[in-house]
């Protein structure tokens, strides 16, 4: 079992701002929705709201994420990005590299990237992220970071639809993992991802982004309304969106969807 401590994960932090201060609740419906509440009521930037459990965790697409209390990593951070409004998508980015980074330097698995916000283990989900905008009546904004990461769940944790599609650090590895010791490289890494966007450096970022990237150079398929765009995934364009090389021969850029793929 491992507990979650916000002084333990201050403790392995150098941030300037992400992480100084950790909240933490045994229980809360969703930490984007406290997170958004604590931003109307003037919540620094940086702050990090930890949930041991939800009770209505939100995913992409008015999805549910399942929030099995004292396994996982629920995780909303407040960020002021200093980054013009349309490149917010970015942020989702960058939340997917710093994640992927921290599994593979933690828990020492290949964690790969999914256009957009999925990071997969051996095919399969093992982390969300979820961004929402945040804007006070006079005009302040903000960005919520939210991040679920399946840590200690077990296989048979995850039943109906999920048992195809998500998985944990633990049914991966059969080891239990340090949620303390992955939030802290997550939270670590994902400032100097921010850090890159506010600097200009996005080309950086999603360099890094497409290395982790399982999908590029695979035949993709892409759910953006009815009807399924087929292609050949290339990359990223300057803007962060996903770039398709159709059947149809056309080369065209993606700014949302659900893609699917297959991994050979
Ligand atoms: C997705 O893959 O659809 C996104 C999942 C995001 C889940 C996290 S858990 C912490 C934060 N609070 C929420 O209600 N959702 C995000």
């Amino acid at each position: 079992m491992s507990i979650i401590q916000p002084e333990i994960i201050i403790q392995r932090l150098s941030t300037r701002s992400l992480g100084r201060k950790i909240l933490l609740k045994s229980e809360t419906e969703s930490t984007n929705v406290w997170a958004k509440k604590a931003f109307q009521e003037a919540e620094p930037s940086g702050t990090v709201f930890l949930a041991d459990s939800q009770t209505q965790g939100r995913g992409r697409l008015g999805r549910n994420w399942y929030s099995k209390p004292g396994c996982g990593i629920y995780c909303s951070i407040l960020v002021r990005p200093r980054i013009a409004v349309d490149a917010y998508p970015q942020l989702t980015l960058a939340a997917g590299v710093a994640v992927a980074e921290s599994l593979r330097a933690t828990a020492k698995v290949d964690a790969t990237l999914k256009w957009p916000n999925d990071v997969l283990l051996n095919q399969k989900k093992v982390s969300g992220i979820l961004c929402e905008f945040a804007q006070t009546q006079s005009g302040d904004r903000a960005a919520i970071i939210g991040i679920g990461i399946n840590v200690n769940h077990e296989r048979e944790n995850f039943s109906g639809e999920l048992e195809r599609i998500a998985t944990s650090l633990k049914a991966e590895t059969q080891q239990i993992h340090d949620r303390n010791v992955i939030l802290a490289a997550m939270i670590q890494s994902l400032e100097s991802k921010l850090d890159l966007l506010e600097n200009n450096s996005e080309k950086i970022l999603f360099e890094e982004w497409t290395q982790l990237c399982g999908m590029i150079g695979k035949t993709v398929s892409l759910m953006t309304g009815k009807v399924p765009v087929e292609g050949t995934a290339i990359g990223l364009d300057e803007q962060g969106k996903l770039l398709l090389d159709t059947t149809n021969g056309q080369r065209r850029a993606f700014d949302c969807g659900e893609v699917s793929f297959d991994a050979l």
